[in-house]
């Protein structure tokens, strides 16, 4: 017996999306994709990656991280005049996340920053509609472009090229570029603005540690925005003074770290996997993180590997999946 909550459901057709055009970016892109998994996400991990990406690369963007690697045209700004005032010569490239948008097999994505580390379950980020991002730490009244929600759209694709070519970019990357194109994010619809915790800059912590001190435990996904990254910086376990130290040793485990296992086959070692189980756990978990539990479905049980013949329609009728049988799982879930 399986039982669903409409959220897994619906899992298929919404993915969490990144971007990693250099080998710094595909290690940072499977450390996150990894936290993804280490976490239980139920949706797809899609990475995007230019054709500069080695086939090594390519390999070590491990398929049991990213469900699809898409390469896609790198699209640069150039604009050395707004990415000097950014500070980040080297962020033109970002405009290439604006292929995101291309991805229409998908419903509903959350692209998250190759450079973003997830600490929990974040699908409830899916329950949110385009735009929805957190404030920049640096200017509040702009959404940070590291973590979003979207809506794939060929549509908006085009359009957000032809608000490119017609107004530029006002930082030289995506981010000046998406808040000038989504302009009313500050006022019009607060439940696009996604708490802090879903986008919390590591390096900006200090510039208000009293918040910090008192809502940080809550962090969901953490960014090291800065042109610093963790993958610059060694791994130093006795570097537990700063919160920054902190994060950036996590970041570290995670890099190390086994692959997790993929979201419902978690507990469900093929051999034993008992289906009501691992589905009992699945809902637990999403109960746990606050889903609301909109639809049960009643399916089938025993291993995924009977799961998976059920589904091409190799059913036992005479054996496993008897009417019998059924009937007999159903009661001793019912009891
Ligand atoms: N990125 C990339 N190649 C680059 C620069 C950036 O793939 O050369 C992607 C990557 O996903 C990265 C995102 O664009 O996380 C934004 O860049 P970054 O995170 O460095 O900007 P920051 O958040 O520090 O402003
Ligand atoms: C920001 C964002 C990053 C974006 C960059 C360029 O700092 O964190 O995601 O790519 O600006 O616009
Ligand atoms: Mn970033």
């Amino acid at each position: 017996i399986q039982i669903l909550p409409l959220s897994f459901l619906s899992a298929a057709d919404q993915a969490f999306v990144t971007l990693a055009t250099t080998e710094d970016y595909c290690m940072g892109a499977l450390v996150m994709g990894k936290s993804l998994r280490r976490h239980g996400t139920t949706r797809k991990i899609v990475v995007l990656i230019s054709s500069s990406v080695s086939p090594e690369q390519l390999n070590s963007l491990h398929k049991r991280v990213f469900d699809e690697v898409v390469q896609v045209d790198v699209m640069d700004s150039m604009d050395r005049t707004h990415l000097s005032w950014l500070g980040r010569p080297e962020l033109g490239v970002t405009l290439t996340k604006l292929q995101c948008w291309m991805l229409i097999k998908y419903k509903k994505c959350v692209f998250l920053d190759a450079d973003t580390l997830v600490l929990q379950n974040v699908d409830d980020l899916f329950e949110r509609e385009e735009l929805s991002a957190a404030p920049d730490a640096g200017w509040p009244d702009c959404f940070n472009s590291g973590v979003f929600v979207f809506r794939p759209s060929l549509h908006t694709h085009s359009r957000l090229l032809a608000h490119a070519a017609h107004y530029g970019c006002f930082d030289g990357g995506d981010q000046g570029l998406l808040n000038s194109f989504f302009k009313d994010w500050a006022v019009k619809d607060i439940s696009k603005h996604l708490p802090f915790v879903y986008n919390l800059s590591s390096s900006a912590i200090y510039t208000y540690l009293p918040a910090f001190q008192t809502f940080g435990h809550q962090a969901k996904i953490v960014h090291f925005l800065g042109a610093v990254k963790p993958w610059h910086l060694r791994y130093d376990q006795s570097n537990k003074d700063s919160y920054l130290d902190q994060f950036l040793n996590m970041w570290w485990a995670e890099y190390r770290s086994q692959m997790p296992p993929i979201s419902g086959e978690v507990d469900g070692n093929q051999d034993s996997g008992d289906m009501l189980h691992v589905s009992m756990k699945l809902l637990m978990r999403s109960m746990t993180n606050g889903h609301h539990l909109t639809h049960i479905l009643i399916l089938s049980h025993y291993s995924l590997h009977h799961r998976r013949m059920w589904e091409k329609g190799h059913v036992d009728y005479m054996g496993k999946d008897s009417f019998e049988n059924i009937k007999k799982k159903l009661d001793i879930f019912l009891d």
